[in-house]
Order: structure tokens, then C-alpha cells, then sequence
């Protein structure tokens, strides 16, 4: 195990005091990763949420995680280490514009991409992660009018893989946008026997050059069972640190961007370790979700979890 330094020994005695369990998302950075007591993807997360039994669930993620957590988990308290640290999938479905698009078209069937706010999931049929987004979908009755939101290009991968045609919202993760084919390729030149692992919230242009889209959770069972010794991750950066983790023994190669050589996500990073610190010393900021959207918000979330089993 890493030698922790002094703020991340003050997290573990704070955790152990308040009796916390820390829950961080695959992005997070490294030193939050290594005081997490749980790291893994969205589902993983919001399994580990419901089944905590700690006073105290301490999530570094993003806000919509987080309430997430909440929802299913409502007798815990609830902290985010900085409560802005929002999603711009999330922002560009309102509720308010889901709900206008649902009274104009009253039979859709709304299957909602888990980064998206409680106000959005009390409006949804199904929630979906990437990680069981086509086992879920397949699961719905086909006669169903199917709107997904609000990201449309893990909507489009999903359609694809399933066959099923779907209304798209017009969303999409601002970072995830930002990997181009001239990118990627690029990279690809300098390691020719790398296969390129994506995230399904990639263009299409760039999911087509992947030989494997997939959930952050599945890149990790991806990267243990290629015989290759080199991946090309085109992710959030902070994916490298579980990954390398995972499985030492490969190289893994951080997917580009046109200006960059690897891509965070700015509101994941929005989480430092000082914060986590403060988060568990104060007890704050804490993540309320109001009963009526709460007990709303939990039908949906409790059927993708059952369907996922
Ligand atoms: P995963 O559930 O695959 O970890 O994705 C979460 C996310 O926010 C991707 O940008
Ligand atoms: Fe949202 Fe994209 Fe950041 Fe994931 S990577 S939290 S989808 S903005």
C-alpha cells in the first residue's frame, strides 16, 4: 500500500471519529482514490450508497451522485466535498424543459442517463448508467415511445447496440466531446498494438475507431483480460489511476485531445484533499433532497437496480 501523507492519515482518523464511509468516483484524483473505502463507476456507487451502513457517506464525485446516494439512502448524511462540483450533462436537461417536453408529449417513455439532477429523475420511467444502459433498455417493453436523456451520445450507442429507436435530448459531456479522431489517431501511430478502450459518451466518430466502449467499471475488466500490454484509455484522466492500480503490470496510454494529452473533467477535480478533509471535520456541505422529488426519484433509480441485478 502508498505511504499516505499526513492529510490523508487526518481523513482516515476523521473517517474512523465520525464513523464516514468514503465512496469516489473512478475520476477522482489519486489521493482520493487511495482513502476511498469504495472506487469504481456509477453503478458500482449507487450499489455501494444503498447498502452503506456508516453514519456518514462521504462521496467524491459529482452533485449528481451524490444526491443519488441520497435518494437511496436517505437515513445517511450526505456530504460532497465541494458543492459545486456539478455535470454539464446534468445541466443541459432542466426539469423545468423536461417536464414542458413531457406535457407536449404526454406517452414518452423517459429512460434517464443517471448524470442527470433528482428534479429529472422524479420525471423518469428508468434510470440507466453506462454500464447497464443496453441491458436495461432491452428490458423495456417495445412498444414504448422511448425519449433518452439528456446525453445523446451514449443515447445514439445505445439505440445502436439495441436496436431500438429513441427520441435523443440534445446533451453531451463537455469533456468526453472533446477527443477527436485526428487525436486519437495520432496516438495510435506511436503505440500500433494498443487497442483503444472509449467511454460511450464519445462522438460516434470516435467510438467507431474504439475496439471496445465501454463503462469506466468494464475498462477495468477490459484491461485484465486483453492479452495486449499497452491500452489507449479515451476517458477522464483519473481513470489511469485505477487502472494502473488494477493492473500494474500494463502500460496505459491516456486517450488525447486536439490541445492536450490527456482530459479531466473539471468538475471532478473540483474535489482536493484538503477538501475531503474539511468535508469530514465540519460535516458539510451536505446534500438534501426534498421527500416529494426523493420518494419520485426513487422509483425509477429502484428499477434500474433491480433490472441491472
Ligand atoms: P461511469 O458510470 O462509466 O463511471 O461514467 C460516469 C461519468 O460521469 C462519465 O463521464
Ligand atoms: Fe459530467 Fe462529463 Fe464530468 Fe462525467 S466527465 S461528470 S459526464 S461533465
Amino acid at each position: 500500500p502508498p505511504k499516505l501523507t499526513p492529510i490523508q492519515e487526518e481523513i482516515l482518523a476523521l473517517k474512523r471519529e465520525r464513523n464516514a464511509v468514503i465512496l469516489a468516483h473512478n475520476y477522482q484524483i489519486e489521493a482520493i482514490q487511495q482513502v476511498a473505502d469504495y472506487v469504481g463507476d456509477s453503478l458500482g456507487l449507487s450499489y455501494q450508497a444503498q447498502a452503506a451502513q456508516a453514519d456518514v457517506i462521504l462521496f467524491c464525485g459529482v452533485h449528481f451522485m451524490a444526491e443519488t446516494a441520497k435518494i437511496v439512502n436517505p437515513a445517511r448524511t450526505v456530504l460532497l466535498p465541494d458543492i459545486d462540483a456539478g455535470c454539464s450533462l446534468s445541466d443541459s436537461c432542466p426539469d423545468d424543459r423536461l417536464a414542458a417536453y413531457k406535457a407536449a408529449n404526454p406517452n414518452v417513455y423517459v429512460v434517464a442517463y443517471i448524470n442527470c439532477s433528482a428534479g429529472v429523475k422524479a420525471l423518469s420511467d428508468v434510470i440507466v448508467t453506462s454500464g447497464n444502459a443496453v441491458k436495461i433498455v432491452n428490458q423495456i417493453p417495445a412498444d414504448k415511445d422511448i425519449l433518452f436523456v439528456p446525453d445523446q451520445n451514449l443515447g445514439q450507442w445505445v439505440s445502436q447496440q439495441t436496436g431500438r429507436k429513441m427520441r435523443l435530448w440534445p446533451g453531451s459531456c463537455y469533456a468526453h466531446v472533446m477527443f477527436t479522431t485526428q487525436a486519437v489517431e495520432k496516438v495510435r501511430a506511436k503505440f500500433p498494438n494498443a487497442p483503444v478502450v472509449a467511454h460511450p459518451e464519445c462522438t460516434q466518430a470516435v467510438r467507431d475507431l474504439a475496439d471496445e466502449v465501454c463503462s469506466t467499471e468494464l475498462m477495468v475488466k477490459f484491461a485484465k483480460e486483453t492479452p495486449a500490454t499497452e491500452i489507449i484509455v479515451v476517458t477522464e484522466s483519473g481513470m489511469l489511476h485505477r487502472l494502473r492500480k488494477e493492473v500494474p503490470h500494463k502500460t496505459f496510454i491516456a486517450g488525447p485531445t486536439d490541445s492536450c494529452a490527456c482530459n479531466d473533467c473539471r468538475f471532478m477535480k473540483m474535489n482536493t484533499i484538503e477538501k475531503v478533509r474539511d468535508a469530514l471535520k465540519n460535516l458539510s456541505p451536505v446534500i438534501d433532497v426534498p421527500e416529494a422529488i426523493r420518494t419520485a426519484a426513487l422509483v425509477p433509480i429502484q428499477r434500474m437496480l433491480d433490472w441491472s441485478k
